[in-house]
């Protein structure tokens, strides 16, 4: 029997749901990885109540949703959480009651300066935390390490550098991560105004999720997760609230789709168009990606406005 066949049907799957109601629908110790990006409850609007809630209301909330997913990671699971300085310090300490922290990874998110506060320091950075279940969990530093560029290689080639391994493999990306967040100009962006860098999504899908392996993202919004999943070889499953997000990511999984049906493009082509190049698969994604990954909106979602959000409708359930 082929792996798609064996193949779970929540799986390749983002329910246009409440993640807390649609959890119900994935067997326990069924996912490796939970990487989620809830609702910082900073005001935005998402076109749901989700991230204007009272303090009370919303750590609460938090803590239920924590104690609803928890159970569906392996035991050699992990979990990776965007957060900001306001309430990491609450929701990290839920996490350790339930879980070993790792790390807590700063993202620089490159914001220029520009005035900003006047009373306090601009914050610019998000806040990550990373927890695993247990000692033996699945960690690939060979995946994600990155290499020295040649002036730091000839930099060390004294004689007591030769032979070093390290030099070759490049470096561990340790605990701050510098990457440009998606301003409206970035070839990645879509509609969607807290949507996140592939470039971060992949590498802790590649560290923390075996190839092949599941990851689970509750929170999906644009449906970064699930491209990140499709090009790196994992499948995912995942919710998202607001149809018209549905849409967008039903949008970018079907621009993936047809990326990967493309032949590669002759060299003197390579200068393809902003869009497409954000698109980009490496070739290990490509064999994985052959199996269908779908956005599910079941027929109770209810409709909810997205601000400045795509008006395209999100069919039942669409296959690409
Ligand atoms: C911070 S955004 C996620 C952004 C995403 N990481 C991306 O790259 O596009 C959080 C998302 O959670 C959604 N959301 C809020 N409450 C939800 C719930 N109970 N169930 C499912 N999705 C929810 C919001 O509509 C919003 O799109």
């Amino acid at each position: 029997m082929t792996k798609l066949a064996e193949q779970p049907d929540w799986v390749n799957r983002v329910y246009c749901e409440d993640a807390l109601a649609g959890l119900a629908r994935i067997p326990d110790g069924s996912v490796d990885l939970i990487l989620t990006d809830p609702p910082y409850n900073l005001g935005k609007d998402y076109g749901n109540a989700s991230d204007q809630q009272s303090v009370a209301d919303y750590l609460r909330w938090t803590e239920e949703w924590i104690d609803a997913a928890l159970p569906k990671l392996k035991a050699n699971g992990s979990l990776y959480i965007f957060l900001t300085w306001r309430y990491s310090p609450e929701i990290f300490v839920m996490l350790k009651q339930r879980m070993a922290m790792m790390n807590e990874i700063i993202w620089d998110r490159r914001v220029p300066s520009m005035g900003g506060s006047v009373r306090s320091f601009s914050s610019v950075h998000d806040t990550i935390g990373f927890f695993v279940k247990r000692k033996d969990y699945y960690f690939d530093l060979d995946a994600v390490r990155i290499a020295y560029d040649a002036a730091t290689k000839k930099a060390r080639s004294r004689s007591i550098f030769i032979g070093a391994k390290w030099l070759e493999v490049g470096y561990n990306p340790k605990d701050l991560w510098s990457v440009s967040r998606l301003h409206k100009e970035h070839p990645e962006r879509a509609d969607h105004p807290t949507q996140k860098p592939l470039e971060i999504i992949e590498r802790m899908l590649k560290a923390s999720c075996p190839p092949g392996g599941v990851v689970l993202d509750l929170f999906m919004g644009s449906g970064t997760t699930a491209l990140a999943a499709k090009r790196c070889g994992r499948d995912f499953v995942g919710f998202e609230l607001n149809p018209d997000y549905c849409a967008i990511i039903e949008q970018r999984l079907a621009a993936l789709a047809q990326e990967l049906a493309e032949p590669a493009a002759p060299k003197a082509e390579k200068k393809a168009p902003a869009k497409r190049r954000a698109a980009a698969v490496p070739k290990a994604a490509k064999a994985a990606s052959k199996q269908p990954a779908a956005v599910k909106k079941p027929p109770a979602a209810k409709k909810a406005p997205a601000r400045k959000a795509r008006s395209a409708s999100v069919p039942e359930d669409v296959v690409i």
